[in-house]
Order: structure tokens, then sequence, then C-alpha cells
């Protein structure tokens, strides 16, 4: 192909990509920095508008403003700000298309070694936001003629990729799809979910911002935490790895290959305990918990 026939080929692409797009609302939690900028950035670039949402005040107008999207300062740790931004949300665009509950911070330190003060901070953030976040975007648009996307930012640690040092962070990401997987049950067809399982991406999150309460980490954790972020993929290939597995509907959105491994290794461990532990049998069902729920529903029903 000639030069010409590329950039043809090239403005075909983003045209495609950009019609599903073009229009649309759309709201990001974390959206100050890293994955959530660089979300916002390709969803204003595929012609959406965005309402951008963070704690970092400052950052988030600065951006906001260089983007042209709209923003609020939300604290996705507290569900009632987070229904005062899924009503501004409305306000503003009338419905809300897509929601990317991306907001998420980490504390590093092994296990045995950890307060009860960073459990409750990391689950507050990684779960608690996670989970009000969703659930107040699904409220608006199960109501929308057109439902909605929602898409969660999980990670690699939700598939079986832990790393010690990161104890509350990999569980909350496990909580995080557990979440997803209960919601993709429950929503109606016309409200899908994805749940965006990257792995390292080059972010601020090794400089997340800790409450004064926590143990900090001194200059020489910083550092490193600093030079491991900085050896991820770029954000924006992330985030457009994330827009293009919501605009398939895709619920799993990956975008590591090192992953995999870590996937396949906790299945395939999983598949040999019940292989050797409880292998299907003629009764396999007897004690399948959706069947007899579903059964017993049905029973219940008038007439
Ligand atoms: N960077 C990675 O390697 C990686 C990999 C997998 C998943 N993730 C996830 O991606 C998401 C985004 O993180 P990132 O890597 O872009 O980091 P980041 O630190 O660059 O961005 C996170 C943003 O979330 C904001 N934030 C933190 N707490 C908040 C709160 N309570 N309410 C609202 N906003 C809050 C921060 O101010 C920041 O702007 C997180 O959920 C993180 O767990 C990151």
């Amino acid at each position: 192909m000639g030069a010409n026939g590329k950039r043809r080929a090239r403005r075909r692409k983003v045209r495609q990509v950009s019609l599903g797009w073009t229009g649309k609302s759309a709201v990001v939690t974390g959206a100050a920095s890293g994955i959530g900028l660089a979300l916002s950035e390709e969803l204003v670039a595929r012609g959406a508008r965005v309402l951008m949402a963070d704690i970092a005040e400052a950052a988030l107008a600065c951006e906001a403003g260089r983007l042209g999207a709209e923003h609020r300062v939300c604290d996705v740790s507290d569900p009632a700000a987070v229904e005062r931004l899924a009503a501004d949300a409305r306000g503003l665009f009338g419905t809300v298309d897509l929601a990317f509950a991306n907001a998420g911070t980490i504390v590093n330190g092994p296990l045995a070694d950890a307060t009860p003060a960073e459990f409750d901070f990391i689950y507050a953030v990684n779960v608690r936001g996670a989970w009000s976040t969703i659930a107040a975007f699904a409220r608006i648009m199960r109501e929308q003629e057109g439902g909605g996307r929602i898409c969660v930012t999980a990670s690699e640690h939700s598939l079986g990729l832990q790393h010690g040092g990161a104890g509350f962070y990999t569980a909350s990401k496990h909580a995080v799809l557990g979440l997803a997987e209960v919601f993709r049950a429950e929503l109606p067809a016309m409200v899908t979910i994805s749940a965006f399982c990257p792995g390292l991406v080059a972010t601020g999150l090794a400089d997340a911002v800790r409450p004064s309460h926590l143990a900090q980490p001194d200059d020489k954790q910083r550092a490193f935490g600093r030079a491991v972020q900085g050896q991820g993929m770029s954000a924006a290939d992330a985030a457009r790895a994330a827009l293009d597995g919501v605009a398939r509907g895709d619920f799993y959105i990956v975008t590591h290959a090192n992953a995999h491994a870590a996937a396949e290794r906790r299945f395939t461990e999983i598949d040999a305990a019940f292989a050797a532990q409880a292998p299907a049998g003629k009764d396999a069902d007897r004690y399948d918990v959706n069947r007899i729920v579903a059964e017993l529903r049905a029973r219940r029903r008038p007439g």
C-alpha cells in the first residue's frame, strides 16, 4: 500500500471507531491522572461528552480544562458524593451512556504487618467506591431507553497474578471482579458491564496519596515504586484497549499477556483439585445453589 493508501486507511479507521462514540455521554472516576485521564482523553478524541471526577481538585480542573471536559470533585469512598456525581451527570447530559468506575489506590507492605486502618482505606476506595459508582450509574442506565455501558477497572491481580507486598490491593481487586460478576448477572441486558483487568501501566499509582493517619512510604520506597510503575504499558494504550473492549461488549478486558499464565495456573490448580476431590458424577448438580433457588422461586410464583 502506498503512502496515500495508508493515510486513507488510517482516516477510515478513525472514522469507524469514532462513529459509535460521537455525542455519547461518559463519566470517568479517577480521571485526573493515569488510566482515568487517558480514558477521558480517548473518549474526548472519539467525540464523547465527558464528565471527569477525582479527589485531586487542582489536577482535575487543569486536565478537564485542557480537554474541554466537565469536571466534579468526588471522593468515591463516600457513597453520598457518588450519588451527587450521578445526579450531576444526568443534569448535565440528560442521559449517561458510559460510566468508568476507575478510581483506585494502593498501599504496599506485607500482610502480616498491615493495619486495620490500611484495610479500611483500601476497601473504602477500591471496593465500596467501585460498588457505589457502578450501582449509582446502573440505576440511571436501567431506566434509559438505550441502556448503557459500565466499565470497572479491576486488575491483573483480579485474575490470579499477585505479587507480594500488595495484599490488600490484590484482595480488593478480587472483590471488584466479584462485584462485576454479580452486577453482570443482575443487570438487565441493556446495561452491560466490563471488568477491565490491566497489568502494569505507567501511571501515578506509586505516588498514590495516603491519608495522614496511615504510615507513609519513605523516599526510597517511593522511588522504587516509581521505577517499577514507569516500566508499564502506556496509559493511552491501556485506555484504548478498555474502550475497544467496552465497544465490543466484552466482560473481561485484558491487556498484558503475562497475566494469562497466572490465570491459567490458577485455573489448572482448581481444575486438578475438582478432578481429584469432587469429580463430576451423575448427581453433580444436586447441591447447585442457582438451580435450587430457581426451582424454589418458580414453585412460589403465584399461579
Ligand atoms: N497502574 C497500574 O499498573 C494498574 C494496573 C491495574 C489496575 N490499575 C487500576 O487502575 C485504576 C487507576 O489507577 P492508575 O494506575 O491510573 O493510578 P493513578 O494514581 O495515576 O490514578 C488514580 C486516580 O484516582 C484518584 N483517586 C484516588 N482515590 C480516589 C477517591 N477516593 N475518589 C476519587 N478519585 C480518587 C487519584 O487522585 C488519581 O487521580 C485504579 O483502580 C488502579 O487500581 C492500575
